[in-house]
């Protein structure tokens, strides 16, 4: 089984990007954290970051064809990219939703997600954390 990791806009900067929101950790420990628990599960993981909405599209269509499903914290795009939602659906393929903070808890504006009701799953508000419950969850619906 084979998951593709998509983390979108700003999530680069993890690590310095506002710590006492988001933590400390960088993206490059959270991929390492998801390879090893990847291994654990015996699944393959693809990480892909971009900072731009049409390359995560064509990230999506490529990958889509060789994915069984998807780990995806959209970073804003959660909270704006209809185009998002329908790449995703468009892939066929389950995915899991996951956010480091918790979305609720902080402004009005990212309170509205256009993925949770068409994701298998969304985990938010443990950090990092939140990437490997997600990974589990996804592992237990594909395998
Ligand atoms: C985020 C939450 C989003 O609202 C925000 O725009 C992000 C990160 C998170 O992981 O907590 O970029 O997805």
């Amino acid at each position: 089984m084979r998951v593709g990791v998509l983390h979108g806009p700003n999530l680069r900067t993890l690590g310095r990007r506002e710590p006492g929101i988001y933590g400390t950790a960088t993206l490059a420990d959270i991929n390492r954290a998801l390879e090893t628990l990847a291994g654990e599960l015996r699944l393959e993981v693809e990480a892909f970051q971009s900072n731009h909405e049409g390359e995560i599209l064509d990230w999506l269509e490529e990958v889509g064809g060789r994915a069984d499903g998807f780990l995806v914290n959209p970073g804003a795009l959660t909270h704006t990219s209809v185009s998002l939602r329908d790449g995703l659906l468009a892939t066929g393929r389950p995915f899991v939703e996951v956010h480091l903070s918790n979305p609720d808890a902080r402004e009005a504006f990212r309170h509205h997600s256009f993925l949770s009701d068409v994701a298998t799953g969304v985990v938010y508000g443990f950090g990092p954390e939140s990437y490997l419950l997600g990974l589990r969850g996804l592992a237990a619906r594909l395998t």
